[in-house]
Order: C-alpha cells, then structure tokens, then sequence
C-alpha cells in the first residue's frame, strides 16, 4: 500500500476557529479524514502530522524519507521564512506539494514568497479545505499512481 505523509505546520492546529473568513470552519482533524477518505479509493494510506515548530517538521521530513512515498504538506507561515525547511526537503529528495487553505497571492506581499515552493512539485493554494484533496491528486499523478 502506498504511504503518504500529510504536514501540516504551525498554528493549523487551531483550524476552524483561527480566522474563518480566511481559513474556513473546518477543523483539522477533519480535514484529515477527508484527505484519508479520499485517499482510500486509492489503497492509498495517509498518515497526517502536525506541529507548530520548525525542528519538529524537519525530523518529520527525514523520518519520511525511510517510509513514505511523498508529502502533502502545508508550511503555514514556514512557507515565507524557512530556508532549513527547504534544505531538507532537498536533502531527502522527497516529493513534496506545498498546499495553502488561502491564495496566499492575493495576500499580503510576505506571502507571496515561499522559500519551499522552488524545491516542492507544485504548490496549490486558494481551495480552502480542497486544496489538500486536490495537492493529493496532484502528488499521486507525479508519482505515477492515477490513471492517465
Ligand atoms: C497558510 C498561509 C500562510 O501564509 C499562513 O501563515 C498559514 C496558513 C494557508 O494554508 O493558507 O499559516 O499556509
């Protein structure tokens, strides 16, 4: 059965009630069955992670390189700052999409910047909760795994 990993960075554990308007109602732990629901349908296994510290996150990313055959994953405000982040999801050479809830374009400008993007597959953002549906889909198409 493939193995994927689902990272999610700091303050997600708050979803739902961190501003709405911006990050939509559901909570996290939703989000998750909803990615292992879909998921599913493909004999494809999810195992969901979150943490709001940067070091936690990389010890996640090298752990994955032993078992999973790529990441879904939402930085949070990582995405703008962290160049250790980068460096290793380079250093594992783990297939990565980067995903946001919000279109991070059409925010402030610091958001526009991801550090990770360069070095991740894609990046989706703007779907809100579907946007993790959508980066999973993508993930499992580059790695071969979706019907053409
Ligand atoms: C986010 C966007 C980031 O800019 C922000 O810091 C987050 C959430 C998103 O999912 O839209 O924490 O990654």
């Amino acid at each position: 059965m493939t193995k994927i990993l689902l990272l999610h960075g700091p303050n997600l554990n708050l979803l739902g009630i961190r501003e709405p308007q911006v990050y939509g109602h559901m909570m996290l732990g939703d989000i998750n069955d909803k990615v292992k629901e879909h998921a599913a349908q493909y004999n494809v296994e999810i195992t969901a992670k979150q943490s709001n510290h940067e070091g936690v996150l990389i010890d996640t990313l090298h752990e994955a390189r032993e078992w999973a055959a790529g990441v879904v994953m939402n930085p949070g405000a990582y995405t703008h700052t962290s160049v250790a982040i980068r460096d290793a999801i380079s250093a594992t050479q783990l297939a990565v999409v980067e995903v946001h809830l919000s279109n991070v374009h059409a925010r402030e400008e610091f958001r526009h910047h991801s550090y990770l993007a360069p070095v991740c597959v894609g990046q989706i953002a703007g779907f809100g909760w579907r946007s993790y549906i959508l980066g999973l889909d993508a993930l499992l198409g580059h790695l071969g795994l979706l019907d053409e």
